[in-house]
């Protein structure tokens, strides 16, 4: 018999998936693989078949069911207070909607402006700071999270402290204690900032949530507590991760850099093909079967997990021409890295207002900008479950 693969897996390329990936995809597309807790579940690869998984009320979301494959052992405890993320139907749709009307198009459009003067704010402090700088502690990390902090409502003064416990979070080795502590020390803070609000609710994510959850009667702190957690996380480590990753990308691809000083309007599809070439939550978009369902011509079974391969399915040739290649022009919006169906990500209009903002403003600002290192040298996220760069230093 041959070994099972290991998952998570750990890419060896940070511009290529771990190679068993296309292997996986080409040979057994749905296939078994072997989880850090010992246990099994199945790996769905193809573009198509991940998007029938994450567009299933067949595939569960409920991550403290104890059968949910984990890809980090002791990631939640069942007694944990639920958010939107790890609710199914009926109980997800009322969640996802309570918070919807804040990340609408029209809602991103009216902090544009806003947004510009963060992005510009950050470059102006790149610039008059030390070369070689370090773009993500100057712009990748400061921008989504001042623009996040604003939107909640939260002090960004304070962004030391849950940016300390992000991190422990997203790292896969963070013993399950700590990993604990560090959830409840962000989400304790935020109950306190929300008791804070309570008494004249102001007129921020937070403080609208207080006035509607209330009307409707059915205003929790501890729950817009954790609704508050997920987003401020959500928020910016992965938007950061990717400004960093497209960063290194362009610098490499001065022919595709090129095509978007050139022509500002292509630079929405640019980023639509960096989240496809990056997929930087993979693995993580991870679901448990409730009722036997054939998926591609395999039979899962209720009680079974699957993780459904983001990065294999944007990488898929049945999907994606030439899926290795970057491509700004390819037309990638129909990519799963803000994954598919009833999940698929919330805040992802915000997510690509902010890296077409930072894209323009950064190349147009700084058209010498320079790595100050070579790639192989950079401090890539190989031990996190979302992919990304600790430092990118660079220089102009
Ligand atoms: C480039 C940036 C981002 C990427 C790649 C990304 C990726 C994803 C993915 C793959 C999912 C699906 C998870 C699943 O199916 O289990 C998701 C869900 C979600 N994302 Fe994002 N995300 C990004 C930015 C953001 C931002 C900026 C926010 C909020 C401010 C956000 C909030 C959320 C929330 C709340 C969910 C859960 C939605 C639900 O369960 O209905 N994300 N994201």
């Amino acid at each position: 018999m041959t070994a099972l693969h290991e998952f998570p897996m750990t890419r060896t390329c940070p511009f290529a998936p771990p190679a068993a990936y296309e292997e996986i995809r080409e040979k057994d597309p749905i296939t078994r693989v072997g989880l850090p807790d010992g246990r099994q579940a199945w790996v769905v690869s193809r573009h198509e078949d991940v998007r029938t998984v994450l567009n299933d009320r067949r595939f569960s979301a409920d991550r403290q069911h104890p059968d949910f494959p984990q890809l980090v052992p002791g990631f939640r405890r069942p007694d944990d207070e639920r958010t939107m993320i790890t609710m199914d139907a009926p109980e997800h749709g009322p969640a996802r909607k309570a918070v919807l009307g804040e990340f609408t198009v029209r809602r991103m459009e009216a902090l544009r402006p806003r947004i510009q003067e963060i992005v510009d704010g950050q470059i102006d402090a790149l610039l008059a700071g030390p070369k070689p700088g370090d773009l993500v502690e100057t712009l990748s990390l400061p921008v989504p999270s001042l623009v996040i902090c604003e939107m909640l409502g939260v002090p960004y003064a304070d962004h030391d402290f849950f940016q300390t416990h992000t991190t422990k979070l997203i790292k896969r080795d963070t013993p399950p204690v700590e990993r604990r502590a560090a959830v409840d020390a962000v989400r304790g803070y935020l109950a306190d900032l929300i008791a804070g609000k309570e008494d004249n609710p102001p007129d921020d994510l937070l403080g609208r949530q207080i006035v509607k959850l209330r009307e409707e009667g059915t205003y929790r702190r501890a729950a817009l507590a954790a609704t508050g957690f997920l987003l401020l996380v959500a928020g910016h480590e992965t938007t950061a991760n990717m400004i960093s990753l497209s960063t290194v990308a362009f610098l490499r691809n001065p022919e595709q850099l090129a095509a978007i000083r050139a022509d500002p309007g292509k630079t929405l599809d640019a980023v639509e093909e960096m989240l496809r070439y990056f997929t930087i939550v993979d693995a993580a978009t991870a679901r448990l079967c409730v009722e036997d369902i054939e998926v591609g011509g395999q039979l899962i079974r209720a009680g079974e997990g699957v993780l459904a391969l983001g990065y294999s399915a944007n990488r898929d040739p049945r999907a994606f021409e030439n899926p290795d290649e970057l491509d700004i022009d390819r037309g990638a919006r129909h990519h799963v890295a803000f994954g598919f169906g009833p999940h698929q990500c919330l805040g992802q209009n915000l997510a690509r207002m902010e890296l077409q903002i930072v894209f323009d403003t950064l190349f147009r600002r700084v058209p010498s900008l320079e790595l100050a290192t070579s790639v192989d040298d950079l401090p890539f996220k190989d031990d996190a479950n979302i992919y990304g760069l600790y430092r990118l230093p660079v220089t102009w």
